[in-house]
């Protein structure tokens, strides 16, 4: 589903962030992306947003090459990833309603769809009578909650998060990594970048390793392999 070959990316400082990467991630899969700071792994993330085009190689979703692609053509390819990061960046001045519900008015959902489609994510992920609290009267599992909520709502058949669990602390982690297992469960690949040890261990998926913009290891039912 997911395909990168010989991929460069070199930023216009000099900085070679990827070094002709080649991977590939099937439907799905549940995959941690790990190594030291500066390897590489939130450019590759960039990468599958559509954030940033690669020097050279390409990079294929489902068989199709999204390098080098017409810009009216963007929108489409991402719509096929929802993603999560580590702080949030969750509309202030929305409720958790609005801030989901504004992810299907950016894709054109018709507007009697929206309530319940938002308050069937916002069930999902556990946070029900909490639709009009705006972030600063959740806490930071309840914000993850609702980014989490906001990624998945248009069904997008993968889920990119790059460090969700960074400002959590560990018993409000393991619940949004229980969360991030059943939305796996219930078909969605899943690519997550990660510094935590415990939570890579534990949880005993495909585990791949970058260092200075390449694949160092690439293990399922891999390890973290880091002191950190
Ligand atoms: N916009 C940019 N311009 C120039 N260099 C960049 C840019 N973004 C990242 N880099 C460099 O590219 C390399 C890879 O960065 P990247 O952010 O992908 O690392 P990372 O693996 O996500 O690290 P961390 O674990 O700290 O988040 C680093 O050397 C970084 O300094
Ligand atoms: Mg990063």
């Amino acid at each position: 589903m997911i395909t990168f070959k010989k991929v460069f990316m070199r930023y216009p400082n000099g900085v070679t962030a990827l070094n002709g990467l080649d991977l590939e991630i099937k439907e799905g899969e549940f995959v941690f992306i790990v190594g030291p700071s500066g390897a590489g792994k939130s450019t590759l993330i960039k990468l599958l947003l559509k954030e940033l085009e690669p020097t050279k190689g390409r990079i294929l979703l489902d068989d199709q090459n999204i390098t080098k692609v017409h810009n009216r053509r963007v929108p489409k390819i991402r719509a096929k990833t929802g993603v999560v990061f580590q702080d949030f960046r969750l509309l202030q001045n929305k409720t958790a309603f609005e801030n989901i519900a504004f992810a299907l008015e950016i894709t054109r959902t018709r507007g009697k769809d929206i309530k319940p489609l938002v308050t069937k994510v916002l069930d999902l992920v556990g946070l029900k009578g909490k639709e009009k609290s705006k972030p600063q009267e959740l806490s930071g599992g309840e914000q993850q909650r609702v980014c989490i909520a906001r990624a998945i709502v248009n069904d997008p058949p993968i889920l990119i998060c790059d460090e969700p669990t960074g400002n959590l602390d560990p018993d409000t982690s393991w619940e949004i990594m229980k969360l991030l297992r059943n939305i796996n469960k219930s078909g969605t690949t899943i690519i997550m970048v990660t510094h935590d040890k415990e939570i890579v261990n534990d949880m005993k998926q495909r585990v791949i390793a970058l260092e200075n913009g390449v694949i160092v290891r690439d293990e399922s039912k891999g390890v973290y392999g880091y002191d950190d």
